[in-house]
């Protein structure tokens, strides 16, 4: 039986060169689950982040990520959003020209469209319109409420010229709009202060309270996101595999004993 979203031997190296960053990494999460993987700096946090969506800088040798039972490796970037998935970056882009409430919407288009032309033989029906405008508008206003951010934010240039809290912020409304069934948030606590911090995560549980079903994975180094999102499980990766999985009290023992004692003896010597 598969998980709803499943790793397996999950091999990456660097497209350019031979580095293998990820050495045969397996994780399962179910629907309505929260996860959080945490690992020391260059462990392949990242690196896992950008392969499940399609970054084509990492190159994956070995190996199948599998969501509601099709491997997203045969998917386009944008496929595997449209599938329901969504990941939030440790260091997202800046699109200038681009606003915000524009990025969103056409974003939301794109999967109305799409998931038209599926049902359609692969056509857009003509006669599928985008969000209409009222609707967005108020979807909008309502998760730039649950962010308390100002309506202002809408209008300013996608990341460009951002606070570290701002673009987290501004990560955590796309998850708002675009409602996926699996969520991947990579270090979403760096760069923010504490009341940033609690901010994005209350609106991440509260995306999780309107559905339950909803996946999520939070990719940390710190313990601290992990008092305010709370996962029920808790993986340890260390050199691009996961030496150890536990519930919420491994990230308090490793909050304090560190990750030294789940490395190789060769590696601390
Ligand atoms: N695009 C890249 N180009 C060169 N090296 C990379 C790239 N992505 C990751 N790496 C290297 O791979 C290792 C793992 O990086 P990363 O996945 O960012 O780790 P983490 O997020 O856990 O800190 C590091 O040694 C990093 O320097
Ligand atoms: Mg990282």
């Amino acid at each position: 039986m598969n998980a709803w979203f499943e790793i397996r031997n999950l091999h990456v190296k660097l497209a350019e060169g031979d580095r293998e960053i990820l050495k045969g990494l397996n994780l399962s999460v179910n629907e309505g689950e929260i996860h959080a993987i945490m690992g020391p700096n260059g462990s392949g946090k990242s690196t896992l982040a950008y392969t499940i969506a399609g970054h084509p800088a990492y190159e994956v040798t070995e190996g199948e990520i599998l969501f509601k039972g099709e491997n997203i490796l045969e998917m386009e970037p944008d496929e595997r959003s449209r599938a329901g998935l969504f990941l939030a970056f440790q260091y997202p882009v800046a699109i200038p020209g681009v606003t915000v409430a524009n990025f969103l919407r056409t974003a939301i288009n794109a999967r109305i469209k799409a998931e038209a032309a599926a049902r359609n033989g692969g056509v857009v029906p003509h006669d599928v319109k985008g969000i209409p405008i009222p609707v967005f508008t108020r979807q909008l206003r309502e998760a730039l409420e649950m962010l308390k951010v100002d309506n202002s934010f809408a209008a300013r240039y996608l990341n460009d010229g951002f606070s570290g809290g701002e673009k987290k912020r501004a990560e955590i409304l796309q998850m708002a709009m675009l409602k996926p069934e699996m969520a991947i948030l990579d270090e979403t606590d760096s760069g923010l202060d504490i009341d940033a911090l609690r901010i994005v995560s209350e609106g991440v549980n509260l995306l999780h309270q309107q559905n339950p079903r909803m996946g999520v994975l939070v990719i940390t180094h710190y313990q601290r996101l992990l008092n305010y999102i709370k996962p029920q499980f808790v993986h340890v990766l260390i050199d691009g595999r996961i030496v150890e999985s536990g519930g919420p009290e491994l990230a308090l023992h490793l909050e304090e004993k560190g990750y030294d004692w789940l490395k190789e003896p060769e590696a601390t010597a």
